[in-house]
Order: structure tokens, then C-alpha cells, then sequence
């Protein structure tokens, strides 16, 4: 294992710069056939790195993904008087977060409006320090993404929480108190959120209507390894008895499950055969997609388990057209969705896929017309008729997913797609081109 130079826990920041800006060339219609390794979990990571506040004592998180997402939380942290140390080696990065203090007066609203998980810094600090002043989150503009869930659990928990001109104020001088919350949808962050704090309340705290993903279960059971006890962490009743002296942990970051969706859709979409390796051990098999497995399969994308991880390739019969609706875990992710919509445009029939969780997440559907796709957008639902093959163009990424399913659909196109918006990509994925590279793919970053 190497480490990297390091004067102190306190002083570093992260010592790897991620990849971020400039511009994708994919020059498309390779088979990609290889080995893919999947990163740790961007919406596993996250919340991860936010738990570490719960706890004055060490916490080592592996497998964690070099993407600008982690270091603009890194960032956050270190801002707030967290001690962050890096190391390079085994399965993805390894990253020690110390919050012996926090300086909850330090947060800085630049950062917080890069991304929607800084919202998460709310439950840990009030919990923590009795008092948070921090900035309406930012994040991918996918639809309204309200935090009136998150705010109601606090209050719930005896908060006293305002919002004004942009700023959120939460005071709990006494510390949060248990409570018993129920959220009115399955909301993945106001569940995190509020399950980070609820274990530094006192007594027992039930959420019910609980988001299940599984990054949830990971959440949980790495504040169980610092010794809190939580109760039904992936299924819809959480409870968590808190109160209890928390010591570290040592986690392992559960593989992402939707890059091992996006990836399998490039390996059927380019009609080659990709081995998805899992990193750590949390789930590797098709299971890990929940609804998203059998619906991908009947799409034409042909899963099978393997050594370390799934082997993607193109079903015998191609690629056919399928109805998806988004749903919570365990339904077909929202995630997945705008990939799935780049695989399903060169699919033979029909499609419908139903965006239930976000109301503006067809942003992609213009760019993937620009590359030749019939996507006609009815209120929450787009109908695709598959064509034969997309055709390489100019095409911009809005968001994380969006430009996932770009880059999907300039690898399966014909002729060359310039891709822009790159920051999008380098949110949420490390090291997707040099992935894809290695797997046969003609895809070079360039600088405007
Ligand atoms: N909602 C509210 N009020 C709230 C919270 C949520 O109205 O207080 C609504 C949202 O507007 C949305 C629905 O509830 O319509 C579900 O939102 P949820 O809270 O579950 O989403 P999130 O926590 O903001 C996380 C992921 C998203 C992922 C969703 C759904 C992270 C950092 N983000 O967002 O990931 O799409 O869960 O699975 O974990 C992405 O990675 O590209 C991404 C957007």
C-alpha cells in the first residue's frame, strides 16, 4: 500500500485531483470487451463520509471513488475542522476522517451549493453541536428536491429549525430527542439524515416509510461498526436506540450499483461482453439492481453472475423494446433511468419509460434526438421507437446520469460525438473514460 506524503491528519486535503472539465470525443460502433472495475458508491460515499461526524474517534472508509463529488465534500469536512488522510491501495481510495471538533460556524456556502448530499450535514451537526446555519443545498436540477422531510424529522426530534433567505437554522441547545417520524414518500436523504442523527439522540428514534436502498444498509452498518444500534436499516421501519458512546470504524464502501447498471447497458448496447468487478463483497450479483435486473434482461442485456462481480453482454436475441417506471429501491432505480433510455433508443419496438421520483429528469431525451433518437415526452412519460443505430453529434450533459447515458450513446453511435458538460460525468463516476478505454472504447477527454 502507498501512502501519500502527509504532514498531518488535519492538514490534508485530498492529495488526488479528480478529473474534471474539458470535453468528450467518442469515436462510437467498438464492441467493448474486458474487465470494468466498479467504484465504491457515490450515493453510499456520501452519507459515509458525513456519518464520520457522529464520532470524535478515527474512521477509515475503503473503496472510496476518486470523483469531484468526494472532494467537494472533502472539502466541507476538512472546512469544518475535520482531519482527512488519503492512501492509495487495494480497492479504490482509502480515506481516515478524525471530527474530534467541529467548527459548525465554517461551513462554506460555495460548496454546500455544488451538491444535494451537503444537506446531509444538517442531522449530524445540530446532533453534534446543537445549533447549524447552513445554505439551501444545491445539486442537479431534476425537479423540485425539496427538504421539507428533512426539517419535519428534525423539528420531530425536538429541533427548533427556520428558513430563511436561503439559510437553514436548526438550534437543539439539549441535544435531539428520539421521535417517532413518519416520512410522507420514501426520501433516500431525509432517511439518511435523519438517521444520523437520530443516533446521537437520546432514546429511540422510529422512521417509518423509510427509503430501503440499499446504500441505507451500508449507512447503518457503519454507524452499527461505531456502536450504535439500528433496527430494520432496508426495510421501510427503521428504529435506532440512541444515545449510545460511539468508538470508529473501519467500512468498506458497497459497490455502485448504478454504475454496474450503466456499464451493462454499454456492453449489450455496443453488442460486446463486460466483466463488472465488485470491489468490495456488499452484493455482487445481479440482486444489487433490484426490479432493474429482470427489466434490463428482458431489454436484451444478458446478466450472469462471476468470479468477483457479473458478466454483461447482449442477449442472443438484441436488443427489444421494455415499459419501465422509476420506483424506490426496490424498483427500478431513477438513476438507471436516462442510461436505460440510451439503450432502449436503438432497441427493435417500442418503449415507455415513467419517471415517477423526479418531475424534470428528461433533460437528456433533446440530446439524444440530436443523435437520431424517436423520443416523444408525454407529461411524465417518453415513448421511444427504436432505430437502428444513433449517429455521433455535438450533445451536452445536465446532469450526473444524463451524461452517463451520452457517453452510452455515442459508444453504440455512428461516427464521432463531442460530449460537453464533463463536470456532470466527473461528479458522479471515477474514472469512467479510462474504464471504458480499457475495455476497447475510443473515447479521449480533451481540453477546450
Ligand atoms: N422529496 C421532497 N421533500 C424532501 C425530500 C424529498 O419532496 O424533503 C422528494 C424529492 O423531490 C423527490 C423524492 O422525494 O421527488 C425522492 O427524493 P429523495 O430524497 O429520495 O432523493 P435524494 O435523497 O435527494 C438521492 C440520490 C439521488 C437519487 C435519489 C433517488 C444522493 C446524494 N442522491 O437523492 O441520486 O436519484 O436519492 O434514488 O444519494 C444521482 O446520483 O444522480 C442522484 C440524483
Amino acid at each position: 500500500m502507498t501512502s501519500f506524503p502527509e504532514p498531518s491528519l488535519r492538514a490534508a486535503s485530498p492529495w488526488w485531483q479528480p478529473r474534471a472539465g474539458g470535453y468528450l470525443r467518442i469515436e462510437g460502433g467498438r464492441p467493448l470487451t474486458g474487465t470494468y472495475p466498479i467504484s465504491g458508491a457515490k450515493n453510499a460515499v456520501l452519507p459515509l463520509m458525513v456519518a464520520a461526524l457522529v464520532t470524535p474517534h478515527l474512521v477509515t472508509l475503503h473503496n472510496v471513488p476518486a470523483s469531484l463529488d468526494v472532494a467537494v465534500l472533502s472539502n466541507l469536512l476538512q472546512r469544518l475542522g475535520t482531519g482527512l488522510s488519503w492512501r492509495q491501495g487495494g480497492v479504490g481510495l482509502s480515506l481516515t476522517l478524525c471530527a474530534d471538533r467541529i467548527h459548525e460556524a465554517r461551513i462554506d456556502t460555495a460548496l454546500v451549493g455544488r451538491m444535494r448530499a451537503s444537506v446531509l450535514l444538517l442531522g449530524a451537526i445540530v446532533a453534534r453541536c446543537g445549533e447549524v446555519r447552513l445554505p439551501l443545498p444545491g445539486g442537479d436540477a431534476i425537479g423540485l428536491r425539496g427538504i421539507d422531510f428533512h426539517l419535519a424529522g428534525l423539528r420531530a426530534m425536538g429541533a427548533t429549525v427556520t428558513l430563511e433567505a436561503g439559510i437553514i437554522h436548526a438550534v437543539a441547545p439539549r441535544g435531539l430527542r428520539g421521535a417517532e417520524i413518519r416520512l410522507p414518500q420514501p426520501s433516500v436523504g431525509a432517511t439518511e439524515n435523519l438517521l444520523i442523527a437520530a443516533v446521537l439522540a437520546s432514546g429511540t428514534t422510529t422512521i417509518a416509510n423509510a427509503a430501503r436502498e440499499p446504500e441505507i444498509i451500508d449507512l447503518a452498518a457503519c454507524l452499527a461498526a461505531m456502536g450504535a444500534v439500528i433496527i430494520g436499516a432496508g426495510t421501510d421501519v427503521v428504529t435506532i436506540l440512541g444515545g449510545r458512546a460511539l468508538g470508529g470504524a473501519v467500512h468498506t464502501v458497497m459497490p455502485d450499483r448504478i454504475e454496474t447498471g450503466t456499464i451493462a447497458c454499454a456492453a449489450a448496447l455496443t453488442d460486446g461482453a463486460i466483466l463488472l468487478r465488485h470491489g468490495s463483497s456488499f452484493e455482487t450479483g445481479a440482486d444489487l439492481l433490484g426490479a432493474a435486473a429482470p427489466i434490463l434482461e428482458a431489454a436484451g442485456v444478458a446478466l450472469s453472475p462471476a468470479e468477483g462481480g457479473l458478466m454483461a453482454r447482449r442477449a442472443p436475441g438484441g436488443l427489444t423494446g421494455v415499459d419501465i417506471q422509476t420506483r424506490p429501491y426496490p424498483g427500478f432505480a431513477t438513476d438507471l433511468q436516462a442510461p436505460a433510455m440510451a439503450l432502449l433508443a436503438t432497441a427493435a419496438g417500442a418503449s415507455a419509460i415513467t419517471e415517477t421520483i423526479f418531475e424534470q429528469r428528461f433533460k437528456h431525451v433533446d440530446e439524444l434526438r440530436k443523435m437520431g433518437a424517436h423520443i416523444q415526452v408525454q407529461g411524465r412519460t417518453a415513448f421511444i421507437r427504436g432505430v437502428r443505430r444513433l449517429s455521433g453529434a455535438h450533445v451536452t450533459a445536465t446532469d450526473v446520469r444524463a451524461a452517463a447515458a451520452l457517453v452510452l450513446a455515442g459508444l453504440g453511435a455512428k461516427g464521432t460525438t463531442i460530449l460537453d458538460g464533463l463536470d456532470h460525468l466527473d461528479r458522479g463516476y471515477d474514472g469512467m473514460v479510462e474504464k471504458l478505454s480499457a475495455c476497447g472504447a475510443s473515447i479521449t477527454r480533451a481540453t477546450p
